[in-house]
């Protein structure tokens, strides 16, 4: 079937079988491979983007069904481009290891700040669960968090 996918601020028009879950058409289709592809059973979180903001395992939703303005990683910052505060904190706060939760964790961690859900490191931690990471990065990425949360606040 033919759909029409707003990825990054661009329109794609693809076809697709109607099974295709958004984590292999981003991935396979338009070669986003910084959408992971962890436990592709709604579990880890790497799968994570954002869809008008908030946040979707892309392994759970239909290509099909996506409907919003959709944002991976690789869209977060141009060429050339400053990174984003969470992206730079992550780097500042040392808050990878392999990196392979890490662009989930970043996607996920704006969509924690946007919702106020970054008050405290508690809070953090809790509403940051449904992202694992499998080297235990999670003190890091705690602390890069709730100091991407002060810029995002003032800018
Ligand atoms: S790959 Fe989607 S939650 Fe694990
Ligand atoms: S940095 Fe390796 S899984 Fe999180």
């Amino acid at each position: 079937m033919d759909i029409s996918l707003t990825v990054n601020g661009r329109e794609h028009h693809l076809s697709v079988d109607p099974r295709v879950t958004l984590l292999d058409a981003l991935r396979e289709q338009l070669g986003l491979t910084g959408v992971k592809k962890g436990c592709d059973q709604g579990q880890c979180g790497a799968c994570t983007v954002l869809v008008d903001g908030r946040r979707v395992l892309s392994c759970f939703v239909l290509a099909a069904r996506a409907d919003g303005e959709i944002t991976t990683i690789e869209g977060l910052s141009g060429e050339g481009e400053p990174l984003h505060p969470m992206q730079q904190a992550f780097v500042e706060q040392d808050a990878y290891q392999c990196g392979y939760c890490t662009p989930g964790q970043i996607l996920s961690a704006i969509a924690c700040v946007d919702e106020g859900h970054a008050e405290s490191d508690d809070s953090i931690r809790e509403y940051m669960s449904g992202n694992l990471c499998r080297c235990a990065a999670y003190p890091k990425i705690v602390a890069a968090v709730a100091r991407a949360r002060e810029q995002m606040e003032a800018r």
